[in-house]
């Protein structure tokens, strides 16, 4: 199969992504689906994205190795999100305010050393960029990191 396989587990959000899939140059099927449980079998899939996911998702270890079982050897993962401060007193802060922060945004973690989870699930980061960046204006700058790691 040539195309894109895009995953979202929320009702709302779904809505929002096929109105921009049905706008999109390429084929994109969008689906009701999660992280942990990928629709693809082995070594099937040339790239995985992740946007903002994995800040989300219950268990980083899962997710990451269900993306390192569908990559064919070789295959990419490119990811965009926000990670865990390399400050230590602005880390300690997203500790402190993860348990509330957590039930109020649907399950996120702004806490998260994500960079070195994927590292830890095999693949080879093979780059990443790290900035500060605010969503909104006036809300703290929290780091983010934009990188691309691929399977051996
Ligand atoms: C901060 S939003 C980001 C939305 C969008 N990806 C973007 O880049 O703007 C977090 C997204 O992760 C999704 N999400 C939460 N848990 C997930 C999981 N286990 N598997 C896949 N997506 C998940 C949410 O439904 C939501 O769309």
């Amino acid at each position: 199969m040539t195309g894109v396989l895009a995953l979202e587990p929320d009702r709302t959000l779904r809505e929002l992504a096929l109105a921009a899939a049905r706008a999109a140059p390429v084929p994109v099927t969008v689906q009701d689906g999660v992280a942990e449980s990928l629709p693809a079998s082995d070594a099937s899939i040339d790239v995985v994205v992740s946007s903002l996911v994995l800040c989300s998702v219950a268990d980083q270890s899962v997710a990451l190795a269900e993306a390192v079982r569908v990559l064919r050897p070789g295959g990419l993962l490119l990811f965009y999100e926000h990670v865990r401060s390399a400050h230590r007193m602005l880390a300690a802060a997203e500790d402190l305010v993860t348990p509330l922060w957590t039930r109020m945004a649907g399950g996120c973690h702004p806490n998260r050393d994500t960079v070195g989870v994927i590292a830890g699930a095999g693949l080879t980061v093979q780059g990443v960029e790290r900035f500060g960046f605010s969503v909104l204006p006036g809300n703290p700058r929290l780091a983010h990191v934009l990188g691309v790691a691929s399977k051996p």
